[in-house]
């Protein structure tokens, strides 16, 4: 018998699902629902040892960063295969220069885009998968703005299983949708909008039984959320102040606010970190909701920002991340287009790729420090949720074509030619 189930979020509902069944949905009341344990009493200083030793094991379950920590994820019952490919385990780095630019703060990377699919998504795929795999699904379906999609396709293969995608037509980068492509998906163009796509999805889901694993799905935040046992055990279990997350359909954030919470009840730490959510200003449904304190979500209709990952009007889980948000004292902010693009280079000036939507993390500790919500010096850990090479238009738009390119020439294959070019270049600080 597992010890898990699911139950409502909402206040004033809150009912266990029936068993039977996986909702993404309350069926009383329609609201998002929340995998619950009963935990029983844990120790916490043996799991401690016990997740540290799995890092010398050769064993598949214990070579992935999720199911290290199963025991913070007890959804799966005996005898269930496992559908992994070695996620998690991403590097904690820290950083000079960027750090430097967005406070002065002691500011430390999670980089996200090290999973086997180049981004945080694969974290909540393999539990997703697994447990599709455990109800007998045979095909998978998501929305997505490119890295959903990305990871269902790899996982979905790795099961044995179809995958279905709609993405908003000419709307995700070239590397996501080719990696779709590739791992045999089918893709879906439609709509304009993730908000649309998305839409278009649900409706056809409920009427072709179709078995969604975007992030209202529940067991994909149980696989999120272990990241942050990941990066409290990186760094000896010594909470940050702050830890920092873009917002899109508001997935990670919940998770990670979930995590923090029952690793805080299990008595794995006593401070809890402040969560902050950073958006795109083009796209800041959260922020302008959280903002005006608001009950019903301020929707965003026509959601625009470069940081196409992040290109959403109408999250999904606003209602999760909220909470976390409380939970937590944390806050949200939203940054331009222009801030992201500094911050991605600041990055990069410490040797840090990634794509446009995880620098608005860095953007925003930078203004939350210059408004005086974030302290100078604080210790903050930065998700950066997806790898550089998932966006190399915008790096070839902003670094090599566009107004901002200053380090790629075209020089005739003559030593003359070279050497005053070259003469040319340096002679210019870049
Ligand atoms: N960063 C990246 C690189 C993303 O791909 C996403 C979301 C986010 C941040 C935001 O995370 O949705 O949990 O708030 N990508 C989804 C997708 C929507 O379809 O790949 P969120």
């Amino acid at each position: 018998m597992s010890i898990a189930y699911l139950q409502c979020i909402e206040d004033a509902c809150r009912r266990r699902q029936d068993p039977k069944k996986d909702v993404n949905a309350c069926s009383f009341c329609g609201g998002l629902v929340e995998v619950k344990y009963d935990f029983g009493a844990v120790d916490a200083e043996r799991l401690r040892h016990e997740w540290h030793q799995r890092r010398l094991s050769g064993e598949p379950i214990d070579r992935s960063g999720v199911w290290r920590f199963r025991e913070l994820i007890p959804f799966v019952e005996l005898g269930d295969r496992i559908v992994s490919l070695s996620e998690g385990s991403t590097p904690l780095v820290g950083t000079r220069r960027a750090g430097w630019w967005a406070g002065p703060v002691h500011l430390t990377i999670k980089h996200q885009g090290n999973n086997p699919t180049g981004s945080f998504k694969d974290l909540g795929m393999t539990a997703c998968i697994t447990r599709a795999d455990a109800r007998g699904v045979r095909m998978v379906a998501c929305a997505s703005t490119g890295n959903t999609s990305s990871s269902m396709a790899a996982y979905a293969s790795r099961a044995g299983m179809k995958a279905l995608l709609f993405v908003p037509y000419k709307q995700i980068s070239a590397a996501k949708l080719a990696q779709a492509l590739d791992f045999g998906a089918l893709v879906v163009e439609v709509g304009d909008t993730f908000d649309e796509a998305f839409r278009l999805l649900r409706e056809i889901a409920a009427e072709m039984g179709l078995y969604l694993v975007n992030s209202i799905n529940p067991f994909s935040i149980e696989g999120q959320k272990t990241i942050v046992a990941e990066m409290l055990e990186q760094r000896a279990w010594r909470p940050p102040d702050y830890i920092v997350v873009p917002g899109g359909n508001l997935g990670n954030s919940s998770a990670i606010g979930k995590g923090l919470r029952e690793l805080k009840e299990l008595g794995f730490i006593e401070k809890v970190p402040r969560v902050v959510v950073v958006q795109a200003a083009g796209a800041n449904p959260f922020y302008q909701t959280v903002s005006a304190g608001s009950e019903e979500l301020l929707a965003v209709d026509d959601p625009h920002t470069e940081a196409t990952a992040i290109r959403i009007g109408r999250p999904a889980n606003w209602k999760k991340a909220r909470r976390v948000l409380e939970w937590t004292h944390g806050f949200c902010e939203c940054v331009t287009d222009e801030e992201i693009f500094e911050a991605k280079a600041l990055l990069a000036e410490d040797g840090v790729g990634c794509e446009p939507a995880s620098a608005a993390t860095v953007a925003g500790v930078r203004k939350l420090v210059r408004a005086g919500k974030i302290e100078r010096h604080a210790d903050i850990v930065c998700v950066l949720t997806g790898n550089q090479l998932k966006d190399t238009e915008y790096i070839m738009h902003h670094r090599s074509e566009g107004r901002r390119s200053r380090r790629r020439l075209r020089v005739e294959p003559d030593l003359e030619a070279l050497r005053k070019a070259l003469d040319k270049a340096f002679a210019v600080p870049v």
